[in-house]
């Protein structure tokens, strides 16, 4: 397998570890996706490197053609990608499009339809990297059985179809998961042995590697959040700090939801237990807004793309139920509060 290189901080790393998921990739790629998959994960946790991984593995061992589309993305030849087979229909449908990028999404399934029509019984695959915000959080269930048409009411005859989503919008979860449209997958940060692959890459000087995991869990984006910022955790703190302008949406918090807040840190699960509250749900739904927590329930692997997180792990922030995306998002909130408790 051809594993791709990433940028990561200003370095180009090779895709490391996911075997698990490549695994289950290579599976789904065998017989297609029904309905369509939609994965969660911790904002940073790697879903953009898993599907751009995908799409390599998709096009060059089992044939399909593929359309990539990362609304989102930094680099603008990261928005569209696709195989060279369908670049003629590309150029087309962009051409329909008065102005495509600000739809791209509806650009990329339009590609597909036209894929499917074009060709004899395709192998076709539509990667849908975080494109809920794009499309608008109140259009994510819309879009979800915009792509299950596409498998069940398809132009033509297809061979198979896989149709990718991936998410870290925690407050669409609910709305997608309760049709029948989607499967719901989950996806962590790195496994501990996977972490440690991707922090060999990073030159010294360094923090010694138990640091860096007690403040990562595992999440390459902190950890290349530290690699930009000189190893300065106060940087990277800061950084989530204002950039989810937390001061603001915490102290804003009654004081009821901020002593449930300061229980969550030392235990997050604190949420799932006194969900009845409603304040709790408020706190626990501008908390998954905010992209502080997720939502986490069965380690059934089953449930997972690649290796669910351990049953709990207190010194990560792991609970059976409610998680911090990584040891630094809690830091953050921990930090709010005892600067306002000043
Ligand atoms: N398996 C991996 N191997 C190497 N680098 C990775 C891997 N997963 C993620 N990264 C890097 O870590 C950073 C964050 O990952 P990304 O895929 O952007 O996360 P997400 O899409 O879940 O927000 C990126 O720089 C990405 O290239
Ligand atoms: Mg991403």
């Amino acid at each position: 397998m051809r594993r791709i290189r990433l940028s990561f901080a200003d370095l180009k790393v090779e895709f490391v570890d996911r075997d698990r998921a490549l695994k289950q990739l290579s599976e789904l790629a065998e017989k297609g996706t029904y309905p369509v998959y939609v994965i969660y994960g911790p904002e940073g946790c790697g879903k953009t490197a898993f599907l751009r991984q995908a799409k390599v593995i998709l096009e060059e061992e089992f044939g399909y053609h593929v359309i990539y589309t990362n609304p989102l993305a930094e680099r603008f030849e990261e928005i569209l990608e696709f195989t060279p087979s369908v670049k003629d229909i590309v150029k087309e449908v962009l051409g329909v499009f008065p102005e495509p990028y600000s739809k791209i999404v509806d650009v990329a399934i339009s590609i597909a339809y036209r894929v499917i029509k074009k060709f004899s019984r395709p192998r076709v695959a539509v990667l849908m990297d975080d494109i809920f915000q794009a499309v608008g959080l109140d259009k994510a269930e819309a879009y979800a059985k915009t792509l299950l048409n596409l498998i069940e009411y398809p132009p033509r005859e297809y061979e198979r179809i896989a149709v990718l989503v991936t998410s870290s919008e925690g407050i669409t979860w609910e709305r997608v998961g309760r049709h029948r449209w989607v499967t719901i997958r989950i996806m962590w940060n790195m496994s501990r042995n996977g972490f440690e692959e991707l922090y060999r890459f990073v030159p010294d000087p360094k923090l010694d590697f138990e640091t860096t995991w007690r403040l990562t869990g595992g999440s390459p984006m902190i950890l290349s959040g530290l690699l930009r910022a000189g190893w300065r955790v106060e940087h990277v703190v800061n950084d989530l700090i204002v950039s989810r302008n937390l001061e603001e949406a915490l102290l804003r918090l009654n004081d009821e939801s901020l002593e449930i807040l300061r229980e969550a840190i030392e235990d997050p699960d604190v949420i799932f237990e006194r969900l009845a509250e409603e304040p709790v749900q408020r706190l626990r739904d501008k908390l998954i807004e905010k992209n502080l927590i997720i939502r986490i329930w069965d380690r059934d692997e089953y449930f997972w793309i690649d290796v669910p997180p351990p049953e709990r792990d207190p010194g990560l922030g792991i609970g059976k139920r409610y998680a911090w995306q990584s040891p630094l998002h809690r830091e953050a909130v921990r930090r709010v509060l005892s600067a306002s408790s000043k």
